[in-house]
């Protein structure tokens, strides 16, 4: 099911047409279908319905924080990576008994905040972490409930800067030294172990590689329960890809059964998928400013640049565009086109040769923005960010304002002491 499909030639994200929306609140602007994020959840929750489960929603993919409620009230729990994010989860009415917390870097100040409101788990990643997180714990007279992250040193076969199960990468602990890192958090005063946990990578379309990560983490349970450490959870991570192109629909359901079928009933099986969830849940819409050719190149010139949406820049990422009002089929102006934005950089684009009709003025789509799209954003070029819209049925709200240009060097200051090198 997709929640964007053309009514009377003018694209909808459900019951609401796009350009309505451009025109009222301006652009850049994300849209977010409220049907197509549940839908994904659910997806998960129907698939894991009989066991056992936890599905810990990927914060960082769009914490937008009626997304994030939305969530909140399907029961969802959050996999947070700083303070920051875990703020929001519980602005946003999470459970806080539902958050675990990963990441390489948690510090002191961020440990303590999540210990002070007992979330569920740590996902530790280095000796050094589970000590300062037992130090930490001992001096609030608590106990912390960690996994330990390993690395499954298992191929995800993804983009380089989104794989994170090789040996090569700065993430969790080497799958061979794991016994030994279980057996320090089993003797600490301070540290509950919980489960294992990993995340292979991002944006995966074959799933085999999360059941190789499966099968090495299995052996490691039996492992540890072979010296008296009892794991109560398998936290297998998010990564399972979405279709932007014209990729294979990754199995959920199918890689779900033969977790399933490996584990035992008495273990608790906790997801953490971000871009599942929410990718393919929005768009960003933009407007043509410009039009220009230089030799055989076509440019469409934009009000969205790589500061709105940095995933075409930074990983050459490609992502569909849509007008929202279909051009006439027997259209003549069908250019390959290059849509940049206004930022002074070469890799300010958003996509590159698509076979288009386009005027100044239209109004264009950039699909699969829902996730990774506005959390990504930057103020580069002093540019505001752009607006966010929820959309449920036929109805719609704002759930962030455009920020106002004034906002972005408000907690500026001008030098207030005089320059010894400047002479009056
Ligand atoms: N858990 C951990 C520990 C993670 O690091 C991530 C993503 C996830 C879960 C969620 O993964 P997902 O289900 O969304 O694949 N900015 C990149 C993606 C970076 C992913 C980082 N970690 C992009 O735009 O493609």
């Amino acid at each position: 099911m997709s929640a964007f499909t053309y009514k009377n030639n003018q694209l909808h994200c459900e019951g609401v047409a796009l350009s309505e929306m451009a025109q009222e609140f301006g652009t850049p602007l994300y849209v977010y279908s409220a049907a197509a994020i549940l839908e994904s959840f659910q997806r998960y929750q129907r698939a894991l319905k009989e066991r056992s489960h936890l599905i810990c929603y990927a914060v960082k993919a769009n914490s937008n924080l009626a997304v994030l409620n939305l969530l909140a009230k399907q029961g969802a729990g959050f996999d947070i990576v700083s303070e920051g994010e875990l703020r929001r989860v519980l602005k946003a009415g999470g459970d806080p008994s539902k958050v675990i917390f990963s990441g390489v870097g948690k510090t002191t100040r961020e440990i303590r905040f999540a210990l002070e409101k007992n979330i569920r788990c740590f996902n530790v990643e280095s000796k050094m972490e589970l000590e300062r997180l037992n130090n930490i714990a001992a001096s609030m007279n608590t106990v912390a409930p960690v996994s330990i992250r390993v690395n499954p040193d298992v191929d995800a076969k993804t983009h380089p800067y989104i794989s994170t199960g090789l040996k090569e990468n700065k993430f969790g602990i080497d799958i061979k030294e794991a016994p030994e890192v279980y057996t320090l958090a089993h003797q600490l005063s301070h540290i509950k172990v919980h489960g294992i946990d990993c995340h292979i990578g991002s944006q995966l379309i074959d799933t085999q590689p999360f059941i190789d990560a499966l099968d090495r983490i299995i052996a490691l349970q039996e492992t540890l329960s072979q010296v008296g450490i009892e794991i109560k959870s398998l936290d297998l991570g998010g990564g399972v890809g979405v279709v932007y192109d014209d990729e294979d629909e990754p199995d959920l359901e199918g890689y779900i059964d033969q977790v399933k079928a490996k584990v035992g009933e008495n273990i608790e099986l906790m997801f953490e998928p971000g871009r599942f969830i929410s990718a393919n849940a929005g768009v960003m819409l933009t407007e043509v400013q410009y039009t220009k050719q230089s030799g055989d190149k076509h440019f469409a010139i934009v009000d969205a640049a790589m500061n709105d949406n940095l995933r075409p820049s930074l990983y050459s990422a490609y992502q569909q565009v849509k007008p929202l009002k279909q051009p006439a089929a027997n259209s003549d102006d069908n250019y390959q086109w290059d849509i940049v934005g206004p930022v002074c950089e070469s890799g300010d684009f958003l996509a590159k040769d698509r076979r288009l009709s386009i005027q100044p003025g239209d109004r264009l789509a950039l699909m699969s923005s829902g996730a990774y799209g506005f959390v990504m954003s930057s103020n580069y070029n002093t540019r505001g960010r752009a607006a966010e819209v929820l959309v449920s049925g036929e109805e719609y709200q704002v759930v962030r304002e455009r920020e106002e240009l004034d906002s972005l060097f408000e907690g500026e200051s001008i030098w207030q002491h005089a320059h010894p090198s400047l002479a009056d």
